[in-house]
This record gives structure tokens, C-alpha cells and sequence, in this order.
């Protein structure tokens, strides 16, 4: 693009168009605002023509790598035949296909498939879902929900209520929220209470849920909502009995499980399903980010034949939207799938999930900043702390995050820093793409330590 153009472009971005949750709009940093317009496989090229290694798929959505021509001509054969039928009337050949393909992938009882353009909408779907649920069945008084503190269910009124990630921010700026929402401890395997360790503490977490619920009354209780693997809360990996005995809970209590699988669906952990790896599957699922892996926005809400069945009759679920079961989305979804299959990314996501995680637990043994490195499959987060004995956090004077994710960027790196180093890249990279990747993140960590004097 030539210099004028980009000029241009930077100064119309920087002052109409808005970056989510950014400051300033955006990233307005010395270079001005980063703007791409190409990628491929797991690199991305903005206007100047600078490539960047996208560790993060984009933000933990593009699965399949980016510059996939055949879902691009899955969207536009789509799009050529039919754009839209009405949501509220219709579905369409591209919606069913995909319906049924997240049924058969999900396993029983979750059968029926809502779907939406969105992991906000998903939630807010599936909260909805969780509350008629009971008026349709006759229990009336139950409409509260309970989530863990650390995690993040969308930006939608109802998911900011039940999300824990900065909670108090949330109540400061948009109150009220919800009402009925309980937030209990999540099961962090690296800042336990009482010295635990972490098996033990994910155990007392998950009896935490069944007190809250006895506290509150069973009656009155709607859904627990968790994020199997919670990337918000600095992927947390919990014990294999954390959601065991969660499940035992809400089933003993009738309460239905939802599990926010909207980041971690998809391959991601190295299962179609993160609660795979725990042995139980909820009554609620909602997924987003791997369905088409960003090519088209789509989320899902894949519900238990018995949660579908209470929406028969005169129970017609109050609540749906325009891009409701889109064509043109869902065309992308199953050619995405198509291609997760094909291609075994879902294995590959598990095997070179396990090298990424050998490559940066080795960097751990090199930099002192680094206090903890987990994940599971292609998902990781690295946890830098100023004193590795006590897990004391960087102060806020550091800059931390901001400081690394410059160093990163400098070394060609998209990754997202908040409390944790956040690694996300698409399920396609290769042990040599990990390897690129992991060189340049000891590079960054070693220069932010040695920039906030720390040797
Ligand atoms: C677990 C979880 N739920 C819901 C959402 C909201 O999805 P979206 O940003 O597509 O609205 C996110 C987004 O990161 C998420 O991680």
C-alpha cells in the first residue's frame, strides 16, 4: 500500500473507528495504529508489508490458519445463492448441515443446536435458555446463576453479569447488573489459599459451588456457568475431579451445567471439547471462536435433548436474533470443520500443543521473571511474577504488560499480555512455527528484564 494511503488510513482509524477494549480507541503507540490486511498459515501482514506471527489465532479463533481459499469460496458460493432467509421463519440447507454436524460432534444428550453470530450471543442464549428452562417445566423460583470469579462470558449484559474477570470494574461502570448472579472461587492451580495444593484446592472450589448453593437455597437456582479451561482467569487447567464433582452437584441438585466453551471449543485443548478431558458433558454447551475460525462470525448454543424438549408446544423460546442461523456463517462453519477433520488438527493441537509446552516450560528454566507455565493442547499462559518464591505480581509501575507486548510485537510476535502472557497459535502451526515463536518470546522476556533491571 503506498505510504500516502497508509497515512491516510491510519489517521481515518485513529479517529472514527473503535479498537475493543483498547485505550485510546486503539493502539496508537510511536508506529501509529496496526493495521493488516493479508494473512497466511499463522502469519500476518499489515499495510507496511511487516509480517507478525499471530500467537494468539487472532484472539484464540483462527483454528484453521489464516488465507484458507476454501472456506473464502464456501462464504462467496454461499453468498452467490442465497445471503439470508428470515431467522424467525426459515432455516436453510448451510444452517441444518451445521446443526447437525455440532449435534453429532457433541456427545448425548446435547442434540439441538441455536445458532448465532457470536460467543455474547451464545451466553446470553444460553442464560435465557437456563431460566425458561424452569418456567417451562414448572419450577418458577429458580433463576439464579452461579460462576467462578476470574472468568469471562461475553460483553452482553447477562454474560458481563455472571463474569468474574474484573468484577468490581463491571459493577462500578454499568450497575446494576443482573440480578442472581453468584460468583464463588475458580480453581487457579498456581495462587491456591491455605497453602493447598492444587488438586486439593480445585476440590474445595468445586464443594465451594455445592455451599453456595445450599446457602442460597437449591430451589432457587438456575445453572452453574464455568469455563471448562478458563482462559480469562489465566488458563486454569483444573483437576479432572473439579468438574466431576460439579456436574455430581448440579445433577444432585437439579441444576443445569452450562459450560462456555467459547474459547476453548474446537480443538483448541487438543479435544473437539475441553470438558472431554474431564469426563462429563454439560446440559448446556456454547461455542464461538473455532466454529469458522473468524472467517465468518458464528456462535452456538448446543443444548441436551431434555433442555430442547421443554421448549415444545406453547414454550417457544422467547428470544432469537436476525443472523440467526446465517447461511453464509454457517457455510463457513462447516467447511471449517470439514477442514479440522481433514487435516486432523484436533491431534495435531494435542501433539504440538505438548512441544509448545516442553519449548516453554524450557524457557522458564532460563528467565527468573517467570514464575508459572501451563495449558493444555494449543493454549497457554505464562505467568511472570518480580519474585518467584512469594508469586509476587509485577507493580503496576512496571508496566508489564504493556512492555511486553511492545518487546513481542518488536520481535514480530502478536501476543496478548494482561496478567498473564496469553499462547494461542492456530491448531496449523508446525514445531518449527512453535519454535519461532517460543525463540522470540525468551527473546522479549529477556529484554523487558533487562529493561526493568531485573538481573
Ligand atoms: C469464554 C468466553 N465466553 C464468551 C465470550 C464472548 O465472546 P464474543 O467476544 O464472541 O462475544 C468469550 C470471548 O472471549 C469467551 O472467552
Amino acid at each position: 500500500m503506498p505510504a500516502s494511503l497508509q497515512e491516510e488510513l491510519v489517521a481515518a482509524g485513529l479517529k472514527h473507528a473503535w479498537v475493543h477494549q483498547a485505550p485510546r480507541f486503539g493502539r496508537a503507540g510511536e508506529d501509529g495504529l496496526v493495521i493488516f490486511e493479508s494473512g497466511k498459515g499463522c502469519l500476518l501482514t499489515d499495510i507496511t508489508g511487516r509480517e507478525v506471527f499471530d500467537g494468539m489465532s487472532g484472539a484464540w479463533v483462527v483454528n484453521v490458519g489464516h488465507g484458507r481459499t476454501e472456506i473464502a469460496d464456501a462464504i462467496g458460493d454461499q453468498a452467490r445463492r442465497l445471503a439470508y432467509a428470515s431467522a424467525f421463519n426459515f432455516l436453510t440447507e448451510p444452517a441444518i448441515r451445521l446443526a447437525e454436524k455440532l449435534a453429532l460432534i457433541a456427545p448425548e444428550p446435547l442434540e439441538r443446536v441455536f445458532l448465532c453470530s457470536g460467543g455474547a450471543e451464545a451466553v446470553e442464549a444460553a442464560l435465557a435458555m437456563a431460566r425458561q428452562y424452569y418456567f417451562n417445566i414448572g419450577q418458577r423460583g429458580r433463576y439464579k446463576i452461579i460462576s467462578r470469579r476470574g472468568s469471562y462470558h461475553g460483553s452482553a449484559f447477562g454474560g458481563k453479569s455472571v463474569s468474574g474477570l474484573r468484577h468490581n470494574l463491571l459493577q462500578q461502570r454499568f450497575a446494576p447488573l443482573l440480578e442472581g448472579c453468584i460468583q464463588v472461587a475458580g480453581p487457579n492451580t498456581y495462587r491456591t489459599e491455605d497453602d493447598l495444593d492444587p488438586r486439593a484446592y480445585a476440590i474445595r472450589c468445586a464443594r465451594e459451588i455445592e455451599r453456595a448453593i445450599l446457602h442460597e437455597g437449591p430451589d432457587s437456582v438456575a445453572a452453574v456457568i464455568g469455563e471448562p479451561i478458563s482462559a480469562s482467569a489465566g488458563v486454569q487447567v483444573p483437576d479432572r475431579e473439579y468438574w466431576q464433582i460439579v456436574r455430581d452437584v448440579c445433577t444432585r441438585h437439579g441444576i443445569l451445567l452450562i459450560l462456555d466453551e467459547v474459547l476453548v471449543g474446537m480443538g483448541r485443548t487438543g479435544k473437539m471439547f475441553a470438558f472431554e478431558h474431564y469426563g462429563v458433558v454439560p446440559d448446556i454447551v456454547t461455542l464461538s471462536k473455532g466454529i469458522a475460525s473468524g472467517y465468518a462470525p458464528i456462535g452456538a448454543v448446543v443444548v441436551s435433548k431434555t433442555v430442547a424438549e421443554s421448549f415444545a408446544g406453547d414454550n417457544v423460546f422467547s428470544h432469537g436474533y436476525t443472523y440467526g442461523s446465517h447461511p453464509v456463517a454457517s457455510a463457513a462453519g462447516l467447511r471449517n470443520i470439514e477442514i479440522l477433520e481433514r487435516e486432523e488438527l484436533v491431534g495435531a493441537s494435542a501433539t504440538t500443543g505438548a512441544y509448545m509446552h516442553e519449548r516453554l516450560n524450557g524457557l522458564a528454566q532460563r528467565y527468573r521473571s517467570i514464575g508459572d507455565v501451563r495449558g493444555l493442547g494449543m493454549i497457554a499462559a505464562i505467568e511472570l511474577v518480580a519474585d518467584r518464591g512469594s508469586k509476587t505480581p509485577f507493580p503496576v509501575e512496571a508496566k508489564m504488560s504493556q512492555r511486553l507486548a511492545d518487546c513481542l510485537l518488536d520481535e514480530g510476535i502478536f501476543l496478548r499480555v494482561w496478567d498473564v502472557i496469553h499462547v494461542a497459535p492456530p491448531l496449523v502451526a508446525t514445531r518449527e512455527d512453535i519454535d519461532r515463536m517460543v525463540d522470540g518470546i525468551g527473546r522479549a522476556i529477556g529484554r523487558f528484564e533487562r529493561d526493568i533491571g531485573f538481573n
